[in-house]
């Protein structure tokens, strides 16, 4: 099968694609990235270096880029986005430019290319926030109603995918995935951040009163999900990930904290994010009925893999974390 990832020297599209190499050894993989700050060809490069990914560097949102790198791809897993909600916070501008205005040029040539498959990856967030004390999940038919600049603009590429099937009959699926932790993520997000700040024997802070729920899932999971619907799941379906690890921020961190030594006076209280969503939960029944996904990973373990991948990676985050903007 010949693929073009998109975004595939971000955090989730690199995993993707050692993913691939190990599930797929005989695929033929092309990656659009164009190397933001959030994309690091060197996590990619023993991939490159065995000519199992052919690497592109080019902009989704610029019709000739796309169109050059599409051509005679059996299928589109489109990654490439701005992903970071601190930063949407800070300026929504890039949000709407990559996230709808990308997608939109990418289905655009999808269609022009008759491709056979386009699988957009896309976020629970797009759902809104639950109830602190609420046992409802987010599900297939649960109503749009995203609260960030970020969960705006994936809501909006979403609605983009479902157009362009119905309108032009392109064959298109869709996975909403809750929070992914593991090895090359950058260091902006809540997981590296926090275990390298211990790393570099700092505190960490710790949004608000810490109670936020979230559903997190291991990066090698959301990837075998993705593979599995890209290849498996109906055309024009949408089908939500879960790895069934939903833990709130205050006890996510007292795990990192107590994993690696250190006990809770490593936290720092800070000002909560504006419009700080409250729960996330995942019904991701569909996936597993209808397809016979599940994750493998634990959190413990994974947790402890990933603590021990940053601490032998230095020279992959060290300058990346440098440059992380404060939280809110
Ligand atoms: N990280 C999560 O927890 C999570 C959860 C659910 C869904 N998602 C979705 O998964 C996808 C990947 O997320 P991630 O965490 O790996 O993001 P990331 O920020 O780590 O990577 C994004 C990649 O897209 C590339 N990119 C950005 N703008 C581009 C452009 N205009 N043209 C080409 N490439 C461009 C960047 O260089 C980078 O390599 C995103 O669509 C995100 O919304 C992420």
């Amino acid at each position: 099968m010949r693929i073009l990832v998109t975004g595939g020297a971000g955090f989730i599209g690199s995993n993707f694609l050692y993913y691939l190499k190990a599930a797929h050894p005989d695929d033929e993989i092309r990656c659009l990235d164009l190397l933001t700050y959030a994309g690091h060809l060197e996590s990619i490069k023993p991939l490159v270096d065995q000519k199992y990914v052919t690497f592109i560097r080019a902009d989704i949102r610029k019709s000739t880029d796309v169109s050059h790198a599409m051509k005679d791809a059996d299928a589109v897993v489109h990654l490439a986005a701005e992903s970071h909600v601190d930063r949407s916070i800070h300026d929504a501008f890039p949000f709407i430019e990559t996230n709808v205005k990308g997608t939109m040029c990418l289905l655009e040539e999808a269609r022009r290319n008759d491709i056979g498959r386009f699988h957009h990856v896309s976020t629970d967030e797009v759902f809104g926030s639950l109830d602190i004390n609420s046992s409802d999940k987010f599900s297939e038919k649960s109503c749009y109603s995203p609260r960030s600049p970020y969960a705006a603009s994936k809501a909006a590429s979403d609605h983009l995918v479902r157009a362009y099937a119905n309108t032009y009959g392109l064959r298109t699926t869709i996975s909403n995935c809750g929070n992914n932790f593991g090895p090359y993520q950058h260091p902006e997000k809540l997981i590296p951040r926090f275990i390298t700040l211990l790393l570099a024997g700092r505190k960490v802070p710790l949004y608000g009163d810490g109670l936020n729920i979230r559903d997190w899932i291991y990066v090698e999971d959301h990837c075998s999900a993705i593979d599995t619907v890209m290849r498996n799941g109906r055309s024009g379906e949408t089908y939500l990930v879960s790895g069934r690890n939903e833990i709130s921020n205050r006890a996510l961190t007292e795990k990192l904290l107590s994993l690696m030594g250190h006990g809770s006076s490593m936290i720092e209280r800070v000002a909560d994010r504006p419009g700080h969503d409250r729960k996330y939960s995942i019904d991701d029944s569909k996936l597993r009925n209808e397809l016979g996904w599940k994750p493998r990973h634990s959190l413990d373990i994974s947790l402890n893999e990933t603590i021990n991948w940053y601490r032998d990676h230095r020279n992959w985050w060290e300058a990346l974390a440098e440059n992380v903007p404060p939280p809110f």
